[in-house]
């Protein structure tokens, strides 16, 4: 049977937002670096965002890289800048096939040049993609995103350009990195643990939350597949009641 089959095609989340998590441990488990790890997630993040394009998912976002992530060994931190680099690299020609968009959010001005500049780069020889928005969370926290709102914000109201009164929720959500994209409704995080670790705070107000015991570098189709069939069998109410819900899609 075809492997996304089981899917409702009709009830699919448009933006699927992930913890990559455990790469560590799967290395630990086979005895090997930590960095294997990492290298190991790069074929996973091919393999999900590979299957994304064909289920029909729009938005796939990926937290490659937090604000804490800065306080790991010098080396890791490294080898991850240099495999983001040479994954961007490797991967430019399956983006434009796939009609795959890079977006990145984030501190990117805290990343290293080299980072930078291959990130823009990727972005601007995509941004004609049309099937799949891949964001990168780099260099992300939502405790820094609010923040950052929050100033940009300030700065306006203080040059009266805003008003305190003008300051909605669409508002603030257009002053986080993540302008534009519409919020996701399913977040997914890998290798048991079941915490969000500053991840899409706002954005995540309303999603459904999925953990999974795989390791990262474990994860693929079959799993993405799990999770989106367990977002299908879930009523999201969005403070509503049952009853309110049948009437309407009765009506
Ligand atoms: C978490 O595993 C993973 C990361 C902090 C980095 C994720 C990076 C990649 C998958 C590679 C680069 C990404 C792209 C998009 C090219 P961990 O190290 O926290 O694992 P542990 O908790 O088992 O130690």
């Amino acid at each position: 049977m075809d492997w996304k089959a089981q899917l409702d095609p009709k009830r699919l989340p448009k933006h699927i937002a992930i913890i990559m998590d455990g790469n560590g441990r799967w290395a630990k488990q086979q005895g090997k670096p930590r960095m294997l790890g990492h290298e190991r997630g790069v074929h996973a993040v091919r393999e999900v965002t590979e299957a994304c394009t064909e289920i029909g998912i729009e938005h796939l976002t990926l937290y490659a890289f937090s604000t804490e992530n800065w306080n790991r060994p010098k080396e890791e931190v490294d080898a991850l800048m240099s495999l983001l680099v040479s994954s961007l690299r490797a991967e430019l020609n399956t983006f434009l096939k796939n009609k795959i968009r890079l977006r990145a959010v984030g501190n990117l001005a805290s990343l290293p040049q080299s980072c930078q500049d291959e990130l823009a780069e990727t972005m601007k020889l995509t941004e004609s993609g049309d099937k799949l928005e891949l964001i990168l969370a780099l260099s992300y926290s939502s405790t820094w995103e609010i923040t950052n709102a929050t100033q940009l914000i300030a700065e306006k109201v203080k040059s009266n350009q805003l008003a305190v009164n003008e300051i909605t929720p669409e508002v603030f959500a257009q002053h986080l990195t993540t302008a534009g994209i519409p919020d996701p409704e399913l977040m997914i995080r890998t290798s048991g643990e079941v915490r969000i670790s500053n991840f899409l705070l706002w954005q995540l107000a309303y999603a459904e939350l999925y953990f999974t015991e795989v390791l990262w570098p474990d994860f693929g189709k079959q799993e993405l597949v799990q999770a989106i069939l367990n977002y299908q069998q879930r009523e999201r109410r969005f403070g509503k009641t049952s009853e309110q819900l049948n009437d309407s899609s009765n009506g």
